[in-house]
């Protein structure tokens, strides 16, 4: 069982990223964390393994104040995954699985057969376990990044949108995998999605986050669907349920603007100008790597999925609001970047779509 009780954490000089947060989760069941990007659920799952420190209130994991367990050995107790598989470059896949079974004292040879299995519970095939991480496609190397992340057998799972930058359709093998693991290991798994069809689809209960850290609503998929807490829960859920059909309707009419872009040498080597916003890290072949935006020093941050024009409104809506700018990456059939799409455009292309069938009905 995991706890906040009055939990709130407030970043220098901000309005609180999390405010007064205060639900449980079930041992061995799967809680997912909904909402608009900025809402605060990176920051609440951050805060169950210490890598944030509320500013004030408590959280328990099985009964116990995480504070009062050392941060290191904190971390190292629950398996973490994110959006980027954050995998070492330069280890093998196994080596990379291995890692904090290492780093708890278990035997180089145990530690890698044990990561041999790991690879076939997620369904790799063994030959990928000599590979390098650059080696594997985006929805290979997720999946190391969950068998990363259960080989210490940790009873807590916590998953920051780990599904987010893969495509659609690796998407939903992703997440039936996740159930099918789930149904065996019954651990304790916290997941963040900005996607309420991937929130049901995946959820045993649902946190709905609102702007500002809010708890909009903590109930099961069903409750959430058929009865909204509010106006604030109705509209993210009843747009999405807009979205739905439209899967099928094409993208044309979507506006792609330039973006500022920035090459990164074959070195890893960027440089990004100052004060000018989010621009796109692309390789020496325009394809996109990532963001370099404000605040986030000479690190890459992952973006989200990518969207080919001419596919659904659903896939260009899904690029804006899983990329860390808010703006969807365009790429063209080789991968190079064409430019991005804005949220908002998206969202008036899909509210039109909406009338236009309505209308029709
Ligand atoms: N390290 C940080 N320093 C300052 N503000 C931050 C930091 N991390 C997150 N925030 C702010 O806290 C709020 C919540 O962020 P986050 O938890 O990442 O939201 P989400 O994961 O829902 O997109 C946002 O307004 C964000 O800008
Ligand atoms: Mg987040």
């Amino acid at each position: 069982m995991i706890e906040f009780k009055s939990v709130t954490k407030q970043y220098q000089g901000g309005q609180p990223a999390v405010d007064q947060l205060t639900m449980s989760i079930s041992p061995g069941s799967i809680t997912v964390f909904v909402g608009p990007s900025g809402c605060g659920k990176t920051t609440s799952l951050r805060m169950i393994n210490r890598m944030v420190e509320p500013t004030s209130g408590v959280i328990t994991v099985g009964g116990k104040d995480v504070t009062s367990v050392p941060a290191p050995e904190l971390r190292r107790s629950m398996g973490y995954v994110m959006q980027s598989s954050g995998l070492l470059p330069h280890r093998s896949v196994l080596d990379n699985i291995a890692t904090v079974p290492r780093l708890n004292g278990v035997s180089k040879s145990e530690a890698r057969k044990r990561a041999a299995e790991l690879l076939d519970v997620v369904g790799l095939a063994s030959a990928l376990g000599k590979r390098y991480p650059s080696q594997l496609s985006g929805g290979q190397q997720q999946r190391v990044g969950v068998a990363r992340a259960l080989a210490a057998d940790p009873p807590v799972l916590l998953m920051d949108e780990p599904f987010s930058a893969v495509d659609p359709v690796v998407r939903d093998e992703l997440q039936q995998e996740l159930l099918r693991l789930q149904k065996d290991l019954a651990k304790t798994i916290v997941f963040v999605t900005h996607d309420i069809d991937e929130a049901t689809v995946l959820g045993d209960k649902v946190a709905v986050f609102a702007t500002g850290g809010k708890l909009a609503q903590y109930a099961t998929a069903e409750e959430i669907l058929r009865a909204p807490a509010n106006d604030f829960v109705a509209s993210f859920v009843g747009r999405d349920r807009g979205f739905r059909h439209l899967g099928f309707t094409a993208s044309d009419g979507v506006a792609v603007h330039q973006v500022p872009t920035v090459v990164r040498s074959p070195g890893g080597a960027f440089e990004s100008e100052p004060g000018r916003g989010w621009q796109l890290v692309v390789d020496e072949a325009g394809r996109p790597l990532g963001w370099t935006g404000p605040g986030s020093g000479t690190g890459i941050i992952p973006g989200g999925s990518l969207f080919k024009p001419g596919e659904s409104l659903r896939r260009a809506l899904d690029a804006a609001l899983s990329s860390p700018s808010g703006l969807g990456v365009a790429v063209d059939s080789e991968g190079r970047v064409l430019g991005v799409v804005r949220g908002g455009e998206v969202l008036a292309l899909i509210e039109e779509a909406r009338q236009v069938r309505q209308a029709a009905l």
